[in-house]
């Protein structure tokens, strides 16, 4: 693994993962054509540089059922024993409605089925509607099944502080929280990390690089429209630039990072995914990988050659300080999605 040691991280007494993730959300549609055969050969790629985690989702088109099939084919060309080399991380994110048994174990099932193993490594947990509270029922549900041996670890993506709270105080153990944390978006930091570095809760993040917008290849570039933004990720993310502050205030932001890019020998993806590796709580970055259309392996691999100093934080500061409060416009994490 070429990785240097520092890009681990203990997540679970038995789970050591990669601290950048490969999510799989741009396989599902939306982010181009993704080829199957080709998809595959890249997560050796990524496996054999040494990021081998994967962020994925029932939900996520093929997701679930590539990450069965690299395991199938990385059992034939490196024997049962190396499997364990491969974290993969999925969600449920099940349909309103009452949460029984039947309904949670048959999901469990179907991920079980289709990624090709005995017990999924984590699973993370996402509601719609705090008002329905069988949110409770289902974590109960989950938390049976993990003692069955079918889970090993029980996680949760975009819920708030309040519901965390909640979940712990109903006596559910909870790993980590998968939430929105970036330079521009530094909701987390309100309530979400000090009440997860107090529960042994981790976060897991996304959004980190804002869809490949918080890169050199946008610095000093015109607004982009709609139309020029060709994935779903771009898209969510420059709308989440619009709320926090505009592209003018971006533009500001991407010429403050550059300098500190630059006085690193990294780049400015870099620079945003280690200034959220720093933050408290934060187990992980979970970084897009647009299977054999694009990658940045090289690239996202020197995130574990620097560390920004004081210098480097107060420039960065400097420029956070004159955007609108994303906390106060649009709330606690998740709450976009509600
Ligand atoms: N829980 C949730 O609700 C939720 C929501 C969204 C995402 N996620 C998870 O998080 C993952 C990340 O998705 P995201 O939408 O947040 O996207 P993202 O990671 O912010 O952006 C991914 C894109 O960034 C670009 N990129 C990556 N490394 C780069 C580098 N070093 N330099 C320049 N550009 C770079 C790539 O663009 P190109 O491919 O164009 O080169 C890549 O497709 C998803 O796959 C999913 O697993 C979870």
């Amino acid at each position: 693994m070429p990785l240097p040691e520092s890009s681990r991280y203990q997540f679970t007494p038995d789970l050591a993962i990669c601290k950048i993730l490969n999510g799989l959300w741009q396989v599902s549609g939306g982010h181009g054509r993704i080829d199957p055969r080709r998809a595959i050969e890249e997560m050796f790629s990524y496996h054999d540089a040494g990021f081998t985690t994967w962020d994925l989702a029932d939900h996520y088109g093929p997701a679930e059922d590539f990450i069965g099939e690299f395991r199938r084919e990385f059992r034939n060309r490196h024997g049962a024993v190396r499997l364990p080399e491969i974290q993969a991380f999925t969600k449920w994110v099940p349909r309103p409605g009452r949460m029984t048994r039947r309904v949670v174990e048959d999901a469990v099932g179907i991920s079980l089925s289709r990624m090709g193993v005995d017990a999924l490594d984590l699973i993370q947990f996402h509601w719609w509607d705090y008002s329905d509270k069988s949110y409770l029922d289902a974590l109960k549900h989950l938390a049976d099944l993990q003692q069955e041996g079918k889970i090993r670890h029980l996680a949760l993506t975009n819920f708030d502080t309040e519901r965390l709270r909640i979940i712990t105080d109903n006596g559910i153990r909870i790993v980590s929280n998968q939430v929105q944390y970036s330079v521009v978006d530094r909701r987390p930091a309100i309530e979400m990390a000090d009440f997860c570095r107090d529960h042994r809760i981790t976060l897991l993040t996304y959004g980190t690089v804002l869809g490949g917008l918080l890169a050199e290849k946008y610095l000093g570039q015109p607004e982009p429209r709609r139309g020029d933004l060709n994935t779903a990720s771009l898209q969510k993310y420059k709308n989440m630039i619009d709320m926090w502050g505009g592209w003018p205030l971006f533009q500001e932001l991407l010429a403050a990072l550059k300098p500190i890019a630059e006085r690193h020998g990294v780049s400015i993806a870099n620079v945003g995914t280690r200034y959220i590796l720093a933050r408290p709580a934060v187990a992980g970055v979970i970084l897009g990988t647009r299977l054999g259309i694009a990658e940045h392996i090289d690239d996202n691999a020197r995130v574990f050659s620097f560390s920004l100093d004081d210098k480097d934080h107060a420039s960065i500061e400097a420029t956070l300080g004159k955007s609108r409060d994303l906390f106060k416009s649009i709330g606690d994490c998740g709450d976009e999605y509600r």
